[in-house]
């Protein structure tokens, strides 16, 4: 009885989410789409955005921190929405944190590797994702034979942060950044930043339509649904609660979020870690 009990409060237990700021609500979207029923918190680190220009030590404080907050929360798992922080800290959480810890690297270099047809597959990120290479370490580990060409697109997040996703200005940018990768015959880009899907359309326009978009946001949140299934953690019968933390500026968040996310956003806290 009482481990039925227990069993219950654990399916019952929120999905933690985390990223330095907005972008990570891009994942939390896709995760919510496909698990309505799951209650999810998410933490966003706007007191120290930009992790992209940061250094592997700090991004990775910056995570432990967060994560343990999420755990002190009761969080069956904690989802590292983050690109740069899922590159540069996810060994380190796997090692010190007690619940299962999910990156968007290896989903979206998995739905990448399955997608290339010619085997020639550019990543996009920060300059910390890029860096680190763990995009191409990941594919490698797929297919030995795939050619990754990697490109970090720094002006991008603020671009998006500034809402301009489609104006004149933005596709120039995009073209500058994207034109080598582009002509090295590849035919698939993998979105390796919270903030770039909101960019996709553009990007497509670009590169062109017979290049294929590698959005990791779906492709991990499919990876969620199978590890709860797994190992016998889904809530199939929860309301969908979703509660907000913010390291600073609750009120920014809130206003600029809804655009990552596609819903108001509401129930914003801001926290000490
Ligand atoms: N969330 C970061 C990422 O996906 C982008 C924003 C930042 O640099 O913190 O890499």
């Amino acid at each position: 009885m009482q481990e039925k009990q227990n069993k219950s409060l654990k399916n019952k237990a929120a999905i933690g989410i985390f990223d330095s700021g907005l972008g990570g609500l891009t994942v939390m979207s896709a995760i919510t789409k496909l698990m309505p029923k799951e209650n999810i918190i998410y933490f966003g680190d706007t007191a120290h955005v930009p992790y992209g220009s940061k250094s592997k030590k700090v991004v990775t404080n910056f995570a432990l921190g967060i994560s343990k907050f999420l755990v002190r929360h009761n969080v069956k798992l904690i989802v590292v929405a983050c690109n740069t922080a899922s590159a540069f800290s996810l060994e380190t959480l796997k090692k010190y944190i007690k619940v299962p810890v999910i990156g968007v690297i290896e989903a979206g270099s998995v739905m990448a590797a399955e997608n290339t047809k010619n085997k020639k597959i550019a990543v996009i990120g920060t300059e910390g994702t890029i860096k680190s290479d763990a995009y191409a370490k990941e594919i490698k580990k797929h297919d030995k034979k795939i050619k990754c060409f990697s490109r970090a697109c720094p002006l991008f997040v603020p671009l998006v942060e500034e809402g301009w996703l489609d104006n004149k200005v933005t596709e120039q940018i995009i073209k500058i950044y994207l034109n080598d990768i582009v002509n090295k015959d590849i035919d698939t880009v993998i979105l390796g930043c919270t903030h770039y899907p909101l960019l996709k359309n553009t990007i497509q326009k670009v590169v062109g339509k017979k290049i294929s978009i590698i959005d990791s946001a779906t492709a991990v949140a499919f990876e969620v649904q199978k590890l709860l299934k797994e190992q016998n953690l889904t809530n199939s019968t929860g309301k969908g609660s979703l509660a907000f933390f913010v390291s600073d500026s609750p009120e920014k968040f809130q206003k600029l979020g809804s655009k990552f996310f596609n819903k108001k956003i509401i129930n914003v806290t801001k926290v000490e870690i």
